[in-house]
């Protein structure tokens, strides 16, 4: 019996010496890249969040106010208003994108939910009002590509993108391991015919169109049911698996060259602004923004993914992340901040990745970053590993991108010779409006691109006729038309 009590007080102490070891580590800030949910347009050119969408990314901003907001939680960040959002310590941005838009509203919602009677205020004459919808917070999301006005739209309409990327993307094309692929799925992919017959025709269906095609089907195979569409019996999830494999393939190497960086430029500009958003955090000494947020799509989440060498981690990171996954840097240091904001050299940088509907369970998992050993890697350490690749100025994206008319002329006349490993400066550097906008933009490239291949290579016309850049930007989301799908699917 003693024996017993013994071993139950060791193994309450060893829980307890475990608990204080696990809260003394405190969370400073964090840069949060979050893929939007399911989708489904109705029409042509029109995608939306599906109430599925919806439901996925509000579970995902609840699961982080869970983690980083509510205060008994040990990963809270610092400082962070709890029940009432502070707009000044978040900076939340998407692009002009119906579907990232909303999934960044949607998770907005459970990051910072209705807040009830604490969200009452009172009035001069005493009267208490409370805000709509019991309490509704409202958290506005910076778009990274409309405002007529900004200083930015002139560049955004005149530029389709990273010339020298999108010539890189196109390269993959003339490359032996997409030449074997393509001879080798060839009949796997005429097979599918009777499945996509309205959107395909037999020469579009080969792996060059590896994506649009994998894409069609899972959206089919998520809302349509067999009954109503018996083509889709054939569909099971073996097929569906090596379709995904072979899509991944595809997207992977358009994102990304390991001995051709200028293909990941997307993944090079949000690591320039995982960059910028965590050192806002530490300059300010924690008074700045606490929580960047930025709602994107899968495209520069691989780019990055193979610039950050994740896959030498874990082979998985060449897979297409699923829907509402996400990517996160922490800052997090051990020391006490009973005196002030830890200083630089006590802070470190920890990698997650949370693979939205396809995870196991809710909760993040670490990775090293960088294919070194460690999953906590210190301040310094992770600004020049990111600094290898990062884009933090407009001259250097401008001379990576080969670009030079529009905006990137007036970088050439002020810093044609920036060297690419130049560290960022406010004042030599690019506007924050600028910043935000690059980034968009640049995704822009690249999924133009990427589209503009589909349609030359494979020769589908999407049928949806190009007015503005900013109708443009949802072109990834436009890939799977469920109007064509249906139609598909119902012949
Ligand atoms: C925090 O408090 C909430 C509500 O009181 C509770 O449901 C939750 O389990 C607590 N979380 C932790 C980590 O203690
Ligand atoms: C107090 O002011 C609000 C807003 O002007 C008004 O709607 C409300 O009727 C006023 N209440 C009283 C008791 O005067
Ligand atoms: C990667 O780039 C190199 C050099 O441009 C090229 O030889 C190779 O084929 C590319 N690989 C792929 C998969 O595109
Ligand atoms: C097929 O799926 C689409 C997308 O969710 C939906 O709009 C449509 O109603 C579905 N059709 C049937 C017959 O279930
Ligand atoms: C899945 O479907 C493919 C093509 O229709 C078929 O060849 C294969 O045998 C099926 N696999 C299973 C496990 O049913
Ligand atoms: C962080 O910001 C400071 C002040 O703006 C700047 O001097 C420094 O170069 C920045 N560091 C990084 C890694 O961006
Ligand atoms: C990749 O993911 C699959 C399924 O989630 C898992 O079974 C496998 O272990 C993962 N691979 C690695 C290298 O972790
Ligand atoms: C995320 O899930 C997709 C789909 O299951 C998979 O292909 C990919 O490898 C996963 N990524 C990671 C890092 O586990
Ligand atoms: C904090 O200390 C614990 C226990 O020694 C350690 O596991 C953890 O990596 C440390 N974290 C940081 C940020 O130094
Ligand atoms: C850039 O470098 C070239 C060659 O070294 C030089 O001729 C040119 O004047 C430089 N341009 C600027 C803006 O400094
Ligand atoms: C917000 O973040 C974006 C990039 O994610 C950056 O370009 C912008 O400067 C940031 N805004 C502020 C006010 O820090």
């Amino acid at each position: 019996m003693q024996v017993i009590n013994f071993q139950s007080i060791v193994l309450a102490v060893l829980a307890a010496m475990h608990l204080q070891v696990a809260s003394s580590e405190t969370v400073l800030g964090a840069y949060i890249y979050q893929r939007h949910g399911d989708r489904t347009p109705k029409i042509i050119g029109s995608p939306s969040l599906t109430a599925l969408g919806y439901e996925e990314v509000f579970a995902r901003g609840s699961y982080y106010n869970k983690r980083y907001i509510v205060s008994n939680s040990s990963y809270q960040i610092d400082g962070i208003a709890t029940d009432l959002v502070k707009l000044s310590q978040l900076n939340i941005t998407a692009p002009w994108d119906n579907v990232i838009q909303n999934s960044g509203a949607g998770w907005l919602q459970g990051l910072y939910p209705p807040a009830g009677q604490a969200a009452s205020q009172t009035l001069s004459n005493g009267t208490s009002v409370e805000p709509p919808l019991n309490g509704f917070q409202l958290i506005p999301i910076g778009t990274t590509s409309s405002g007529s006005g900004s200083e930015s739209a002139p560049w955004l309409q005149s530029v389709t993108g990273c010339k020298n990327a999108q010539v890189s993307s196109n390269n993959y094309f003339s490359s032996d391991s997409y030449q074997a692929l393509l001879l080798s799925t060839k009949s796997l992919y005429q097979s599918l015919l009777p499945m996509v017959k309205a959107t395909f025709s037999l020469s579009d269906l080969s792996f060059k169109n590896a994506f649009s095609i994998w894409d069609v089907l899972n959206v089919a195979s998520i809302h349509n049911s067999t009954k109503e569409y018996p083509a889709l019996q054939q569909l099971n999830s073996s097929l569906m698996n090596e379709l995904f494999g072979l899509a991944s393939i595809h997207e992977y190497n358009l994102a990304y060259n390991a001995s051709d960086p200028v293909r990941a430029i997307a993944g090079a500009v949000l690591a320039g602004q995982v960059l910028q958003g965590l050192n806002n955090t530490i300059t300010s000494s924690g008074r700045g923004n606490k929580l960047t947020i930025q709602f994107g799509s899968y495209a520069t989440a691989l780019s990055y993914f193979g610039l950050a060498q994740l896959p030498a981690a874990n082979s998985n990171f060449t897979g297409i992340p699923s829907y509402a996954s996400s990517m996160i840097w922490e800052l997090v240091t051990n020391s006490s901040l009973e005196n002030g904001f830890p200083s630089t050299s006590d802070i470190y940088v920890r990698f997650y990745f949370h693979n939205g509907t396809s995870a196991a369970s809710p909760d993040l998992e670490s990775y090293p970053l960088f294919n070194q050993p460690s999953l906590l890697l210190s301040w310094s350490d992770f600004v020049s590993s990111s600094q290898a690749f990062a884009i933090t100025s407009e001259a250097q994206w401008c001379q990576q991108c080969g670009n030079s008319g529009s905006i990137c002329s007036a970088a050439d006349s002020t810093a044609s010779n920036a060297s690419v490993s130049a560290t960022p400066s406010s004042a030599g550097g690019i506007s924050k409006a600028v910043a935000g906008v690059i980034g968009a933009m640049v995704t822009l490239g690249v999924i133009l691109g990427v589209e503009a291949l589909i349609m030359l290579v494979g020769g589908i016309s999407l049928t949806r006729k190009r007015a503005t850049p900013v109708e443009n930007f949802p072109a990834a989301e436009k890939v799977a038309s469920p109007a064509k799908q249906l139609k598909d699917l119902g012949s």
